[in-house]
């Protein structure tokens, strides 16, 4: 893999950089700046070297328009606090804020770019109008491209996928780390070897559990993306996330985890409520009677210790996604027992 090395003497080159900043917010306040941590390695051996940093990165879903609320000024902010550098937002994502603001960068200076899913060219399915908006738009921005945005690396769009064509590209850092912490645990892990997954999209990760039901020991599923396995299962999961479209392949799973013996633990329970917010009233109740109009958004206190317990005796866990909804107080508790559990 090309690493920043590659590109050769950065000072007063301008260089692209993809990250992943897509940060929780409560009412325009960051709950969590863990990805805006994990950037700075790569952000600062960049200004470190003298270059002038464009960063690309998304935040939300925002569909193709501008909508404020979906505005990197608050990661831009935070950046700034951070990395102890000078960081000016650029108000649109290729118009003329984003060309004026590049053009003005200093050597060691960052420039974030607005959403780039302001333009629905970013996202789009037809080749050509990815390539288009690579091409005519971002690739004047850069002289050289590096790939850090771990969490949305696998995403075809014009700024992870057509940019690193166009230019000399090398990957970041932190893909550089994942990809290390990724190869120990599908190589050849100490056993019992665990994986727990959580989050919410059961879709992204399919070809992962695919992958680790031929490696894994135990498998643990918590998140949004437990109830598809629950409504697998014959479980009815309320209002809990569900990807009704994904049910037959999980129930693929399930049988192909019975068959190689691989111990697939689901929530036994779960805290529910009856809508997304940080102060909607929670409830335990056992994975056989969620109500309908209540929706899962942590796993319970006795999953919470089935998983320790299970997780105890493994001598390797990979772990990639929360537990439940950890950035609301009410729904954190199954992400701090996974946590607790591993630190012991
Ligand atoms: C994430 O939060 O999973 C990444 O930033 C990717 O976001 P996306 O699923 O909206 O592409």
């Amino acid at each position: 893999m090309r690493t920043i090395s590659s590109l050769g003497d950065l000072r007063g080159k301008r260089v692209l950089v993809r990250s992943d900043f897509n940060v929780p917010l409560k009412d325009g306040v960051i709950t969590d700046d863990g990805r805006i941590r994990a950037a700075l390695p790569t952000l600062k051996t960049l200004t470190d070297a003298g270059a002038k940093v464009v960063i690309l990165a998304h935040l939300g879903r925002p569909k193709g328009k501008v909508d404020p609320a979906f505005s990197l000024a608050p990661v831009a902010k935070r950046l700034a606090e951070l990395s102890g550098v000078k960081v000016t937002l650029a108000t649109d994502v290729v118009g003329e804020s984003a060309a004026a603001t590049v053009a003005a960068l200093g050597e060691g200076e960052i420039a974030l770019l607005e959403n780039v899913r302001y333009d629905a060219r970013e996202t789009s399915k037809v080749d050509e109008e990815r390539e288009e908006l690579a091409r005519r738009e971002y690739a004047k921005l850069g002289d050289a491209f590096v790939s850090d945005g771990f969490g949305v690396v696998h995403r075809k769009q014009a700024s992870v996928y057509d940019i690193a064509k166009l230019l000399p590209s090398a990957a970041g850092l932190l893909v550089l780390k994942e990809i290390e912490s990724l190869s120990k645990v599908t190589g050849d892990p100490e056993r019992p070897y665990g994986v727990v997954l959580g989050g919410s999209k059961v879709s992204d990760k399919l070809g992962v559990i695919a992958n680790l039901l031929k490696k894994a020991d135990m498998l643990f599923i918590g998140g949004g993306m437990a109830f598809t396995f629950l409504a697998a299962q014959g479980y009815s999961v309320g209002k809990s996330l569900l990807e009704s479209d994904q049910i037959d392949t999980v129930k693929g799973y399930i049988a192909e985890a019975a068959e190689r013996g691989v111990d697939l633990v689901l929530p036994v329970d779960v805290v529910v409520a009856p809508e997304f917010s940080a102060d909607a009233p929670a409830t335990v109740v056992k994975v056989d009677a969620i109500p309908d109009d209540q929706m899962g958004l942590d796993i319970g206190p006795e999953s919470q210790k089935l998983f320790a317990d299970k997780l105890a005796t493994a001598k390797t866990v990979a772990w990639n996604g929360p537990m439940g909804v950890f950035e609301f107080e009410a729904f954190s508790g199954g992400t701090r027992a996974v946590a607790e559990a591993l630190s012991k």
